[in-house]
């Protein structure tokens, strides 16, 4: 783990408290927020694209906006019926049905990409339609340098962190017992001292 986003211990169980009590698209949003906050981070989020993987009816990314009110947002999502009622309930929000491993959005777009039990999702009943290297690779690629992904997930373990790792990720730890990745800053970052 690196040093530069850990939370203290005493940070950590005041947070918990609160968030663990409910989670829900507003909870994951506070944490969010908090973290944003915490760590000079709310940048990403001004003029900033923030992408819901796996968005469902667009529940979190409502969320999102009301904290969030200078970013721009998108939902992907692979079910064509959940894509449709949400562009619906939410007009203001851009919807694209599509794959998330492989999204077509350019390289270096992104700068905030969220996700609600998707891992679960690649873990258990989606492991034949979703693969974990194929879909931290695509976080990876779409992501700005410096910016972040924040999977919320009940049942993120080592197992799944390692393919976020392997495609360069950095992990840290967050508020609530949620990872978040980040994409190095530049190359000379991920190179060994005696590369540079
Ligand atoms: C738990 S739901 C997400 C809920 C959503 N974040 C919200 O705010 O309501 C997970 C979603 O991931 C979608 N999904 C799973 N695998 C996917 C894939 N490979 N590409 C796109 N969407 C996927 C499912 O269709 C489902 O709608």
């Amino acid at each position: 783990m690196g040093s530069g986003f850990v939370f203290s211990c005493e940070d950590r169980n005041v947070k918990m408290d609160i968030y663990m009590a409910e989670h829900n698209a507003e909870s994951f949003a506070e944490v969010l927020k908090d973290f944003l906050e915490k760590h000079d981070l709310t940048h990403l989020t001004e003029g900033g694209l923030i992408v819901d993987m796996g968005c469902g009816e667009g529940t979190f990314l409502a969320k999102l906006r009301e904290y969030f009110p200078q970013a721009r947002f998108l939902g992907i999502d692979s079910y064509g019926g959940v894509i449709e009622s949400a562009a619906k309930e939410h007009p203001e929000i851009t919807f694209q049905r599509g794959n998330i491993m492989d999204t077509k959005l350019p390289p270096s777009s992104v700068s905030i990409a969220t996700s609600t039990a998707i891992i679960d999702y690649a873990n258990g009943t989606m492991s034949r339609t979703l693969s974990l290297p194929d879909y931290a690779n695509e976080m990876h690629r779409i992501l700005i340098p410096g910016g972040t992904y924040y999977p919320f997930d009940l049942k993120f373990d080592e197992k799944c962190a390692k393919p976020f790792l392997e495609s360069g990720f950095k992990q840290y730890e967050g508020l609530a017992n949620y990872p978040v990745f980040q994409k190095q800053q530049n190359l000379e970052e991920r190179m060994e001292p005696n590369e540079r």
